[in-house]
């Protein structure tokens, strides 16, 4: 009796469950719907519903015969492009999601719409919610007959039906199915499991076609899905790839889409600007570079540091330094970074003093003018030189800021940042802001600007690495690391007012940007033994952490060696 009551009460209980995991069911999928409802309507604060917009307006190009540069369309070899820039005018959102991503904001793809006539679109393109619209995706015409052809058919290569996040609803992504011969360079994009009509997209004949990869990702859900704009596999200032705009994506259990970018066959310098167009496009994006305001060691020009002293060192007559002439003329040019010879500071003491300070007041900086994207755009280098890079600093637990003393200094100190600006509109796009041994590209979106459309550059303390914004950078984990200190201050470079183009198609180059070895001395100098000194110094909790922390640290953070100069770096021909 007991025992029967007892299976009956468990019975019951089961079913009550069941039952309260139905309601409970019937609940959430209302709840969900009222949500996504709420979403809806919340969505349009998102910053992506505006369109970022320049401070003022872009520079006016003079024309100039010779050059396509600022025209709007390029010609790829019987392929036209023209840039679309992503607003709500030109485009038409096809489907977001409101989570996860940058910010945790979800992204959003977009449809380029109203093309001019005789124009096929190649793709789709998708950006984070988090940030203003600002993108563009290139649109082309057929001009030889054999540049462009419809899809055969399209295959579904993903969808978001299952995905675990907020959105407007299902998307199903689509990869055209091309003719022998032509490739597809983007996706279309429906939110509906039926195909897109065939003439939805373009293939693009292989012979205009490189081989393509990620860029920097615009969304994902780990381990599942990510998005990403997709970049030439070869980049550089002789490289053919042209960066199409497109977006790509990875799902887990589909095969990746076959996505290549275009291919600019024409590749000659005609869609650059001429110096007569590099002017005004410099004056309106020249950046205004901020130094700390406990900044000592400042930038200066090349022929100040070389009339103040500066002397050429050859190895095995060390005995014997030379004055450098104020125009580089004496400097050895060519070779490799042999150490054969070496620059090094003037012997007498106040007149090192004075040239590790620097020269900001009447400093210049040097651009270097390089094609990018098979010449669809211009990357303008802008290279500023400090004489000296004052000591490394340390966070570390409950010390703020720890000087390496020694480490870290080294005199000659070779930073840039590089306006990447589009040939068709004359557009910055991007800007790269080299930070020690590497860097970060930040959309024109998310700059700062000055003065129109100046982007705001601050140059770490000390070692005046590049960064976007004001603050302290750590590099490190947990919250100890490298300091990167940034803060307005009066001692502001506008690189509008002293500039001089070095180097770039046509351009003759001064002697000293074919000095291809140090521009300090290389001093054999014990890391480890500063180290140890440094760690003597400090309560014993401290040191084991501290010794962890300096190992962390790339070594040419830490060593006292004067840096090559610009045509050295890997960047000289290469992408950022
Ligand atoms: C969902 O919204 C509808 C209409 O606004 C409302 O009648 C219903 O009670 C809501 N349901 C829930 C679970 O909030
Ligand atoms: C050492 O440098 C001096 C000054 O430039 C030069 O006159 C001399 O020939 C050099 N000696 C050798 C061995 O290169
Ligand atoms: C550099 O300056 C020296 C004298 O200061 C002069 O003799 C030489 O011609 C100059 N060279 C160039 C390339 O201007």
């Amino acid at each position: 009796m007991q025992s029967s009551n007892g299976k009956a009460f468990q019975l019951f209980c089961l079913l009550l469950f069941v039952i309260v995991l139905f309601v409970n069911q019937l609940f959430c999928i209302e709840a969900r719907a009222n949500s996504s409802l709420n979403l809806r309507v919340t969505g349009s604060a998102l910053p992506v519903e505006a369109t970022f917009k320049f401070p003022s307006p872009l520079p006016v190009i003079p024309q100039d015969g010779e050059r396509n540069f600022g025209k709007g369309k390029i010609d790829l070899e019987g392929l036209e492009v023209i840039q679309v820039s992503i607003s709500a005018s030109t485009s038409q959102r096809i489907w977001r999601t409101f989570e996860n991503g940058p910010d945790n904001k979800g992204v959003s793809i977009f449809q380029p719409i109203n093309l001019p006539n005789g124009f096929s679109t190649l793709g789709f393109y998708a950006q984070p919610n988090n940030r203003m619209l600002f993108g563009w995706v290139l649109v082309a015409k057929d001009l030889s007959g054999n540049s462009l052809r419809q899809p055969l058919d399209y295959i579904q290569v993903g969808n978001t039906n299952s995905l675990p996040v907020k959105q407007d609803g299902p998307a199903f992504f689509w990869q055209p199915l091309c003719p022998n011969g032509y490739e597809a360079v983007g996706l279309f994009v429906t939110t509906s499991p039926q195909k897109p009509p065939q003439e939805s997209i373009s293939c693009v004949g292989s012979h205009l076609t490189e081989q393509s990869e990620a860029d920097t990702w615009v969304w994902k859900l780990e381990g599942i899905i990510s998005f990403s704009s997709l970049k030439p596999v070869n980049r550089g200032t002789e490289a053919t790839g042209v960066y199409t705009g497109t977006f790509t994506f990875q799902q887990q259990n589909f095969p990746p889409p076959s996505l290549s970018c275009l291919k600019n066959r024409k590749f000659y310098l005609s869609n650059m600007p001429s110096q007569d167009q590099l002017r005004p496009l410099f004056q309106t994006y020249s950046p205004f570079i901020y130094f700390h305001p406990e900044e000592e060691f400042l930038p200066s020009s090349i022929d100040w540091f070389f009339s103040n002293g500066a002397l050429l060192y050859q190895k095995g007559n060390e005995s014997n330094p030379v004055h450098v002439q104020p125009n580089g003329s004496n400097l050895p040019q060519g070779g490799s970074d042999d150490d054969s010879y070496w620059l090094d500071y003037p012997a007498d003491k106040n007149a090192r003093e004075k040239v590790k300070r620097g020269d900001l007041k009447n400093t210049k900086v040097y651009l270097h003018i390089k094609p990018m994207f098979g010449g669809t755009f211009t990357d303008i280098v802008v290279w500023i030189f400090s004489p000296f890079n004052g000591d490394a600093r340390l966070k570390i637990l409950f010390v703020k800021s720890l000087s390496l003393g020694d480490v870290g200094e080294h005199i000659g100190d070779w930073e840039h940042v590089t306006l990447r600006i589009s040939n068709f509109n004359g557009e910055l796009w991007r800007v790269y802001f080299s930070e020690h041994s590497g860097g970060s590209l930040v959309e024109a979106c998310d700059l700062e600007f000055q003065n129109g459309n100046k982007p705001v550059v601050y140059s770490s303390l000390h070692g005046h690495a590049m960064f976007s914004r004001a603050g302290l950078v750590l590099q490190g984990q947990d919250g100890n690391g490298l300091r990167n200190d940034m803060a307005r201050s009066d001692k502001l470079l506008d690189a509008g007012v002293g500039y001089e183009v070095v180097a770039g198609p046509g351009i003759r180059e001064p002697p000293w940007v074919n000095y291809f070895r140090k521009w300090g001395p290389i001093i054999r100098y014990d890391v480890e033994k500063s180290i140890d000194g440094i760690a003597k110094t400090l309560p014993a909790v401290l040191r084991k952490r501290f010794r962890e922390l300096v190992h962390s640290i790339p070594p040419e953070v830490l060593q006292e060696m004067g840096p090559t100069g610009p045509k050295v770096k890997r960047s000289w021909s290469a992408d950022e």
